[in-house]
């Protein structure tokens, strides 16, 4: 048996995983370097203790004062410095952290790594820790892509169980353009996120709906409402830092869709209803947050109507839109799979509004959400909801949308454990260990054909689907 000085783990709420947790950011030598900076940055502004580790080659391209200066604490980068060794030693730092975090992962730097090499700062920390490592590889193109650096990676994921965020692809410091580039500082942010996040949803299936629908008067013209995406957007990214295999149906909205979440654009009800019909066939949770328009035109003209050939008035007939979570709720029947989870936009009478809601729509669970609250609902960042459901209704604190959305799924996975007999969710933290692994498996999957968790090739592949689904007639209008 091996033991040591390193104290159990502790528990981690999913919507702050990061806040208290020892991460070690590890810079190799190369020109992304100076992008650490801002990682150390976004991760101290998450709660984060964050250490720094630098190679030689690294401090050529951006100084310890830096990071020093970020984090208030002392920099390492001399395995061989006896004041350094002896205040925070490579040892220490290694048997202290929560997470080591390697960004830039030069090509040089993986090779070392796969060697089991520990001849400098950042080496030797990695090769002395049990915490979980993250690898943000940068380089060239054609480093990245020979065959030696891909086996290096690949002997890092599946031989010692190292993640990988990136590389991103675009235009290159060395003038290249392809994969090489360091993921996004909050990509990386995310990723170490999700691998301290507990992962009680792991193995669940949860489809979440997000945005308003655009319901076309003409080519140009449509009926449309104040929904940003945001809430249901965090509530997607929420699931699937937990683990869940996620499905976003998502309305017209600026927003990129997570990393990591299988998106589908829709523009109308009717889309939509499409779309749930497809998504809810195996779903273990269903999050109903898209404002969906209750009524359409009944006929959406082909050209664009004249004002000149209208006059001064106008009449639009409108026809009902199917109430789609009514009828989730209808062929589900009570207590069976999909848990379903609705919202209630109401401007009065909140509570008891949201509790017709729960009986007419047939749901288990009610986001009763007053949207007339200054900071609260549509197209702003924080929210304030009660959750509703049979035995109770509890406030959520007012809060980020990424939050609150973290207090719908606490919810929504007690009632999935309730109808399912699947055991209940453990208490944050208790499963980060399980989520590692899981999280493992899906950096090998990765990794095996080549990339790694690429986040922007993911996300470029999610807006190619967003704007082959807005290919109907009026989609980006907004005069009505
Ligand atoms: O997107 P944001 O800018 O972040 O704003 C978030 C939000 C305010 C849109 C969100 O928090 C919210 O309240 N969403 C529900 C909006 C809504 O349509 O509420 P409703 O009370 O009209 O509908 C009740 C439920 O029935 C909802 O779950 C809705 O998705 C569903 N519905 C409604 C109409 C319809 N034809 N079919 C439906 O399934």
């Amino acid at each position: 048996m091996v033991d040591g000085p390193r104290p159990p783990r502790a528990s981690r709420d999913p919507a702050k995983p990061l806040a208290g947790a020892r991460i070690v950011v590890g810079v190799c030598g190369g020109i992304a370097a100076y992008k650490a900076a801002e990682l150390v940055r976004l991760l101290d502004k998450a709660g984060a203790h964050v250490d720094v580790a630098m190679t030689e080659r690294a401090q050529r391209f951006i100084g310890p004062m830096t990071f020093q200066a970020l984090t208030r604490r002392p920099v390492f980068t001399d395995l061989f410095n006896l004041t350094e060794e002896a205040t925070i030693g490579h040892i220490q730092l290694a048997d202290a952290a929560d997470l080591v975090v390697i960004a830039p992962a030069t090509a040089n730097g993986l090779a070392r790594l796969a060697a089991g090499e520990a001849g400098d700062a950042v080496s030797a920390l990695v090769l002395a820790t049990r915490a979980p490592v993250l690898l943000a590889p940068s380089m060239n193109v054609n480093m990245w892509n020979h065959p030696l650096t891909q086996a290096n990676v690949r002997r890092l994921v599946d031989v010692a169980g190292y993640h990988v965020v990136g590389p991103g692809e675009g235009f290159l410091a060395c003038r290249w353009t392809g994969p090489g580039r360091l993921a996004e500082p909050a990509d990386i942010v995310e990723a170490a996120a999700l691998l301290l996040s507990p992962q009680d949803l792991a193995g669940v299936r949860v489809v979440v709906t997000a945005g308003p629908t655009y319901e076309a008067i003409d080519p140009a013209r449509f009926i449309g409402n104040r929904s940003s995406g945001k809430m249901g957007v965090a509530i997607a990214a929420a699931a699937r830092r937990r683990g869940a295999s996620v499905r976003l149906l998502l309305g017209p909205s600026a927003l990129p869709p997570p990393v990591g979440v299988t998106t589908t654009s829709v523009e109308n009800a009717v889309q939509l209803g499409w779309a749930l019909a497809d998504a809810t066939k195996d779903a273990d949770v269903v999050v109903m947050t898209a404002a969906v328009a209750d009524y359409r035109p009944a006929n959406v003209a082909k050209e664009k109507l004249k004002r000149s050939e209208l006059g001064g008035r106008m009449e639009l007939e409108l026809v009902a839109n199917p109430d789609l979570l009514a009828e989730l709720g209808a062929r589900r029947g009570r207590g069976r799979r999909p848990v379903l989870v609705g919202f209630a936009a109401e401007t009065g009478d909140v509570i008891e509004n949201a509790r017709k809601k729960l009986e007419t729509k047939r749901c288990d669970l009610v986001v009763a959400n007053d949207v007339a609250e200054p900071g609260a609902g549509f197209a702003v960042d924080t929210n304030h909801v009660t959750l509703v459901d049979r035995e109770q209704a509890i406030e959520v604190p007012a809060g980020p949308k990424s939050e609150v959305a973290h207090r719908i799924l606490d919810r929504a996975a007690a009632l999935l454990a309730a109808t399912a007999g699947v055991a209940p969710p453990a208490a944050a933290g208790a499963k980060a260990a399980a989520g590692a692994k899981a999280a493992v498996a899906g950096a090998k999957a990765a990794v095996a054909p080549k990339a790694a968790l690429a986040p922007k090739a993911a996300v470029k592949g999610d807006e190619r689907a967003r704007e082959k689904g807005r290919g109907a007639p009026g989609k980006r209008a907004g005069r009505a």
